[in-house]
């Protein structure tokens, strides 16, 4: 079975740009009638699986998940628990993961690729942790 890695998703122009297009796609089935910032996320397991991810906005505005950790929540339930990169978009532009994000997905996989940008032409790419230094673990 493939293997992927943070690595050869950073080598894959093609590859990084379907993850940007799944999360872009994904922004249409946001819940942000707070805020009005549409966020998608598409993670990629390192066997090959893709989870998209939206922002689910809450009355109760302490409520509201983010799409990156709706994203994982998702992978994890469904056994998947190592991850090769992770692209977040809003329909707004650029989103970089907040730091709760960042920790969240920090537990799974430091090493994988975030990946954002406010095009398919201007996509950026960082490893988790250059975006979390000294991350926790337990
Ligand atoms: N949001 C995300 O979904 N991901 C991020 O990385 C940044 C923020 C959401 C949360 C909230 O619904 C809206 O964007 C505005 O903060």
């Amino acid at each position: 079975m493939k293997e992927y890695t943070p690595r050869q998703v950073k080598e894959d122009p093609e590859l990084i740009r379907r993850l940007y297009r799944d999360a872009l796609k994904a922004t249409e089935n946001a819940f942000a009638p707070f805020s009005h910032f549409h966020v998608g996320a598409a993670l990629l397991t390192r066997d090959g699986r893709i989870f998209t991810g939206v922002n689910v906005e809450n009355s109760s505005y302490g409520a509201t998940i983010c799409a990156e950790r709706t994203a994982l929540v998702k992978a994890i339930s469904e056994g998947a628990r190592t991850f090769a990169a992770i692209a977040v978009v809003s329909q707004d532009g650029e989103a970089w993961p907040c730091g709760i994000c960042r920790q969240v997905l920090y537990e799974f996989s430091p090493d994988m690729l975030v990946i954002t940008g406010r095009g398919e032409k201007a996509l950026e790419t960082a490893a988790l942790e250059e975006l979390l230094p000294h991350g926790f673990r337990l």
